[in-house]
């Protein structure tokens, strides 16, 4: 049995930003009304460097197995922070569908989170979008705001790659951090070391998706801003556990009939916003059926024109 390999170049040249934004909505719609499940996520931690995870999910007839990482320090010796494989098997039979590169699959789920978020609780008004942290997730979460219209800044710790970015994007670098962190739309993708966001820093009005804190030990914003703003998460159990939330949730000032899931509110079946002066902040801790969803959106064009992907590698299993 023969099956595909998607390198990282197939998985971008087969997913639009846009079709990934509409993809990961469906997905969390499908897992919110329990058509689509996913047993927790398991961290295997190898600190200080960093973390290896593998993420399950089953839905659209597939299950897939996401073996992926975070090496925050990688970048300095020319290596991704995020980095693995997606498998895909068939539901039906258990066989082997497809594997693919699952740096290449995690950016384009997590732009389309961020974005997805951003668009649903943000204000109808929203006017300038800003993603700080101009890595890997950042760029494929600008590269997701331009693609669906938002004007957008980068902001980055080291202003080269912001710059560089920027550049590669056809996005501007923000002229200050105190106006790429008071945009309306604020996407943080950052390590996730240091704050981004201390207490009392958000306005009114607006809406931050952080995406960096995916993980334990890590943060982008003070518990007492938690506390104080409408929180939306991906998913309770893994946000509450091993994302941003778990500081808030330990110290008491967060509990989970205060935290509303994304699906929900994209299924119609939980309120968004509830005002234009709302802050409004979305937790990503990354779920595997944003990678599920991807995936079978890249299999759904190979099955339809394998053609189309030219020198995709085949590998012999079965
Ligand atoms: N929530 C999710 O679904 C999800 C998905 C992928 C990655 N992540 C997490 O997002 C983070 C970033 O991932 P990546 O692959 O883009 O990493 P990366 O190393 O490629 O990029 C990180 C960028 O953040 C910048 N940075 C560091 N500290 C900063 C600060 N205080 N302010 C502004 N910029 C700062 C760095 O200079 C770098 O450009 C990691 O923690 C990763 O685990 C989350």
């Amino acid at each position: 049995m023969r099956v595909p390999f998607f390198a990282a170049r197939h998985v971008e040249a087969a997913v639009s930003p846009e079709d990934a934004v509409e993809a990961v909505r469906s997905a969390f719609v499908a897992y919110a009304r329990g058509e689509w499940t996913m047993p927790p996520k398991v961290y295997v931690p190898a600190y200080p460097a960093g973390d290896f995870r593998a993420m399950p999910a089953l839905g659209g007839g597939h299950a897939l197995l996401k073996w992926v990482t975070s090496f925050p320090g990688n970048p300095a010796q020319g290596l991704p922070t995020v980095t693995g494989v997606v498998l895909v098997s068939d539901a039906s039979n258990g066989m082997l569908r497809a594997a693919l590169d699952a740096g290449a699959v995690t950016a384009l789920r997590t732009g389309a989170a961020a974005v997805l978020a951003a668009e649903a609780l943000g204000r109808r008004d929203a006017r300038l979008a800003a993603v700080i942290g101009a890595g890997v997730n950042g760029r494929a979460t600008a590269r997701t705001f331009l693609a669906r219209g938002h004007e957008t800044v980068l902001w980055d710790v080291d202003p080269d790659r912001a710059a560089a970015a920027a550049e590669e994007l056809g996005a501007t670098v923000a002229s200050s951090r105190e106006d790429a962190l008071g945009a309306d739309l604020v996407a943080t993708v950052t390590p996730g070391h240091e704050l981004v966001y201390r207490a009392g820093s958000l306005q009114p009005g607006q809406h931050v998706s952080l995406m960096g804190a995916d993980g334990p030990g890590k943060a982008e914003i003070a518990v007492e801003e938690l506390a104080r703003v409408r929180v939306f998460c991906d998913d309770w159990e893994q946000a509450s556990h091993n994302g941003e939330l778990v500081h808030a949730v330990e110290a008491g000032a967060l509990a989970r009939d205060s935290v509303t899931e994304l699906g929900a509110v994209l299924d119609g079946s939980a309120d968004g916003r509830r005002s234009d002066d709302e802050i409004t902040l979305f937790d990503s801790t990354g779920l595997a059926i944003q990678d599920l969803a991807i995936a079978l959106a890249v299999l759904r064009r190979y099955d339809a024109d394998p053609g189309g992907f030219g020198d995709v590698v085949e590998l012999e299993a079965g």
